[in-house]
This record gives C-alpha cells, structure tokens and sequence, in this order.
C-alpha cells in the first residue's frame, strides 16, 4: 500500500522517479544584506519563488525539495504556500553538503535534478531538456553548461578537447590564468543519477579557498569511479544567470520587465518608454490601453482594454475595467474600478474602494473601504473612508468622512443622488438619505431624511459698516 502511494507521488519519467532539489541554504554573503539572498526579489517575487515556479511545472511539489539553512524559517513561511518539502541543512558547508543533507529525502527516486535558488529565469522546457538529454545518455551527472561573453564569477566548465567529455568544474577563484579564459560555465544546474551521486558524496573535500563541500567536485569524483559525467550547453544562455550581487540582481530584474513589457505590447498593449515601467509578471492588460512612462503595475493587477494610465501611478493587486482613464500619479492598492471610470491626478485608493460605472475621483481625493456607485463624483481634495456612497451622487470639494471615533470605525452612508456641499464633514455613523443635499461646510452629525436639505454651520452674521467704524476708533 505505503509503496504505490509512493510511486504515484513521484514523477515519473519512463520507468524512473525524478526528483528536483533547490539549494536555497545560503546565506548570499556578496549581497551585503541582512536578508537571505533567495528572498531578494527580481520580477516581483522572491528569487526562490521563481525557481519553484519553473520546477512544479515538470514534478509536483511533493517531489520538490527546498534546502534551507540560512534564516530557515523565514524562507520557508516565504515560500510555504507552494507545498514543496524542505530539508534542512545547517550549518551551510557548500553546495556539496546541501546534497548531503537532502540524500535521505532522495533516496526512493532515481534521480534529482538540482537547481540553484538563486538563477530565477531558469524555464521548465530549459528543466526538461536537462532531464531528457541526461537519461537519453545514461550519465551518472549531467551539467547544464552556457557560453557567456562575459563569464566572471562562475565555475569553468574544463573538457578533455572541445566538445568532448568532461574532465572537472574549477571555481573561478581556483582557475589558472589559461582556464579562466574558458567561456564554457558551469550554469549550476545539474542531473543526478542519485544512487551514484549518494554514494559517492562521502568522498568530497573541503580542500578549496573556501574549505567548503563543493557540488561541482562531484565531477571529478563520479569520473574516477568510472561514472558517466556528461555536459549540456544550453542555447538559452541568458537563463542561468545567477544574483550573487546586487548589480547582478538588478539586472535579472531588468531582463524580467523587459521581456513582461514585450509580451504585453504583443497583446496590443501601447508602453511608451517601457525601460521605465515596472511591471510584475502577473499583470494582465487588454488590448488599447496605454501605458505611459513611469507607470508601476504590481501584482495581481489586471486592466481592461482601452485604458490610459498615466505617468508616475502605481497600481497594485486591482482590477480595472475598460475604458477608464488614470491620470498622472495615482496610487492604487487593492482596488476595483468599473468602466469607463476616471481617477486622478493624484488619486488614493487604498483597500476595499470600489469605483462604479463612470465614475470620477479626482485631485488628492482618498479612499478606503469605500463604494463609490455609477456616476458619482468626488472631484477634489477628500477623504472617503468606511463609506457606502450610491449612484449620482456628488460629493464637494473637501468633503470628509469622519469614520473613526478614536476606538471604533463606523460606516457613512450616502444614498442615490445626494448632493453633499463644499467643505462637509460626515460624523460617522449616519446616514444621508435619497436625494438629500448638505449645505456647503456643514458638519452632519445626525441622519439626513430622503430629499431634504440639511445645514449643520452656525448663522452668518453680517455686521454691515464694521470695517469703517473699527478704522475710525483705531485713529482716534
Ligand atoms: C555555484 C557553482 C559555480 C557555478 C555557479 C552558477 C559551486 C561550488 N559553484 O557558484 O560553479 O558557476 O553556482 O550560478 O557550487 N547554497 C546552499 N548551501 C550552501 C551553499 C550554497 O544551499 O552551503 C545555495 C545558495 O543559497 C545558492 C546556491 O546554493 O542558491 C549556489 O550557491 P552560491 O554560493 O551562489 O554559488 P556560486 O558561487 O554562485
Ligand atoms: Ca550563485
């Protein structure tokens, strides 16, 4: 029973179980950061997240093992959501001792594929390729090898002759001038046979600048006991790249946008400047709209067809729909605009606004947790917070929705067609009927009935030829 549960959970590629290994323990010394270097993000999303994207794409996550070391927990809670299993290795002694580490976990598979948490734009079809051209050989360890133009800083891949089989991966820090010339690397990518590779793990040394465990010594370890070593240069080369420094992680970042921003103008999507948008792989956009330089789109954030989005607004995790307009440096976070809506400039919808059919918010104007129904108005400078606002209705300049009593936040409500004057505050919780209008700088404390008109201000008082008599007291 507890064995053919075992086998439908593996992968299964022909007759053999694959497992994928991500070594994600390291703590990214070259990074100079507090956090651990597999959480600093590129694309949006942690380097790590991206690695496990690609991998559950060819085993399920069951088959998936994340090798955490460096602040454990708080890469596992970061990527906790995508179900992989995780193996611990502490401390970290290199990438030959994550793998001693992950053995027990891998011994019921009859091979890994091992991944690096830190080389984000690695494909699926790049992980299957690697896969295929390692059981097509029958290897004991296939390396995913690159030619770069610029090879600083990896492991080079040194062959007996060209193209021919593979004699070791020497660390650049360990090459002889001649080898660091080399522009074949070591992508960091690997197949392993894992009954070889568990057996022969035992006999790496530390002996390096580093006196670490390296994986890339299994080369020449699985070669003198007569194991298959083979190679396989990938013609994606750009996919390898790894982050081990800021600079490096910018770029990745960089190449990620870039290739976002391409794909969404192939869908009819207008990017003026796109180099200086940010845009998150997850973003949707129909086609026509337009996206103006400057502009972050974030997220989960999906626009409908025909929009403006304007310079300098950064849109997070909202649902736009078609036709709106979004003028210059609006900020919106978990929001949702109906069609043909218009916002801005300077608009601020923070979570849970929810903008009708039509509708206009516009300059330094705040909302949160407010509905703003079909063909409302809320033009100029004000704060809609805990806010129910129906359709037609137009709310003044400055108009103030005071929700919080200093313990508890309350509701205002404002029905169809309202007219709400210049310069109101709304004491929440009360509620302005159908119809009704407030005069301009009232402060409305209690309900307001349907289609009647409410002044909450004190009298004006007109002392006429006041400003005369005060002049001639003040000579006297
Ligand atoms: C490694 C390779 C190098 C290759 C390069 C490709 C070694 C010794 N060198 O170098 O040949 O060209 O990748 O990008 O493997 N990690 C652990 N535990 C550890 C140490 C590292 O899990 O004890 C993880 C790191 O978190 C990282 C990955 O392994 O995700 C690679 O480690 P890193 O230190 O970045 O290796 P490189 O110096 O880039
Ligand atoms: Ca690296």
């Amino acid at each position: 029973m507890a064995k053919s549960s075992e086998s439908r959970s593996s992968q299964k590629t022909g007759d053999s179980r694959l497992a994928i290994a991500i070594m994600a323990a390291g703590k990214g010394t070259r990074l100079k950061s507090r956090h651990p270097k597999v959480l600093h993000e590129v694309g949006g999303k942690p380097l790590l997240a991206h690695v496990i994207a690609a991998a559950t794409q060819v085993v399920s996550p069951s088959d998936i093992y994340v090798i955490i070391g460096h602040e454990a927990e708080q890469v596992r809670d970061a990527v906790a959501g995508t179900r992989v299993q995780f193996v611990l290795q502490q401390p970290q002694r290199g990438t030959g001792h994550a793998l001693m580490c992950a053995a027990p976990s891998l011994s019921g598979y009859d091979h890994v594929i091992v991944l690096s948490g830190d080389a984000p734009l690695i494909t699926a079809d790049t992980i299957r390729s690697l896969r295929d051209f390692h059981l097509q050989k029958k290897a004991a360890m296939t390396i995913l090898s690159a030619k770069l133009e610029n090879p600083t800083g990896y492991g080079r891949l040194i062959r007996k002759s060209k193209n021919s089989e593979v004699r070791a991966i020497v660390e650049e820090k360990s090459c002889t001038p001649a080898q660091r010339k080399l522009r074949e690397i070591n992508s960091g990518f690997y197949a392993f046979a894992v009954q070889p590779l568990i057996e022969n793990l035992k006999k790496l040394k530390t002996d390096n600048p580093h006196a670490e465990y390296y994986l890339t010594d299994m080369a020449v370890v699985l070669r003198n006991a007569k194991q298959r070593v083979v190679a396989t240069a990938t013609n994606n080369a750009s996919e390898i790249l790894g982050s081990n420094t800021r600079a490096e992680l910018v770029e990745l970042d960089r190449k990620m946008r870039r290739v976002k921003c391409a794909k969404l103008m192939s869908e009819g999507v207008t990017i003026f400047y796109p180099e200086t948008c940010v845009i998150d792989s997850g973003v949707e956009a129909g086609p026509d709209t337009t996206i103006e330089p400057f502009v972050q789109l974030l997220g989960n954030t999906r626009i409908g067809a025909d929009c403006r989005i304007r310079s300098y607004s950064v849109i997070k995790d909202s649902h736009i729909g078609h036709c709106v307009q979004i003028r210059p440096g609006c900020i919106l976070d978990d929001a949702r605009v109906a069609s043909n809506a218009q916002l801005g400039p300077y608009s601020h919808l923070r979570p849970g606004s929810d903008i009708g059919e039509g509708a206009h918010v516009g300059n330094f104007v705040e909302t949160k947790k407010a509905r703003i129904g079909k063909g409302s108005k809320a033009n100029h400078l004000s704060y809609l917070g805990d806010a129910e606002i129906g359709d037609g209705v137009n709310i003044g300049a400055g108009t103030i929705t005071c929700n919080y009593d200093g313990v508890h936040k309350h509701t205002t409500t404002i029905e169809n067609g309202v007219f709400v004057g210049s310069d109101t505050t709304l004491v929440a919780p009360v509620k302005l009927a159908r119809g009704s209008y407030v005069g301009a700088g009232s402060c409305i404390t209690n309900d307001v009935p349907p289609e009647s008109l409410a002044i909450g201000r004190s009298k004006q008082i007109v002392k006429e030829g006041w400003v005369k008599q005060k002049r001639s007291r003040t000579a006297e």
